[in-house]
């Protein structure tokens, strides 16, 4: 269930980088990695930082935090590495046509 909203156009994100958005209360940082798309809660677990502003691994699908450094998985929101110990939340991402959405809860 949960409701799908449209963030932005496929072309509005390059291969390789992240973008935050702010939608219905929720702060996702989207990733594109090639041409599929993840969207993972923004706010490091750690700390109050942006995700989104963080180097996107594409071979490991994971991003990492700018301010310590702590990875975490795209696909399961889980830290893989320290100093964050707690995972962020994941958003179920549909590309229709050239629109990218995401499910919020
Ligand atoms: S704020 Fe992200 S690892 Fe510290």
């Amino acid at each position: 269930m949960g409701t799908l909203v449209a963030v932005c156009k496929v072309d509005d994100l390059a291969p390789s980088s992240a973008r935050r958005f702010d939608v219905d209360g929720h702060r996702i940082a989207l990733v594109r990695i090639g041409d599929d798309f993840y969207a993972i809660g923004d706010r490091c677990s750690h700390a109050d930082y942006s995700l989104s502003e963080g180097d996107v691994w594409d071979d490991e699908c994971e991003i990492e935090c700018p301010k310590h450094g702590s990875t975490f998985s795209l696909q399961t929101g889980e830290p893989q590495t320290l100093p964050a110990t707690q995972p962020v939340p994941v958003y179920d991402v549909q590309v229709e046509g050239d629109e990218v959405k995401v499910v919020l809860p």
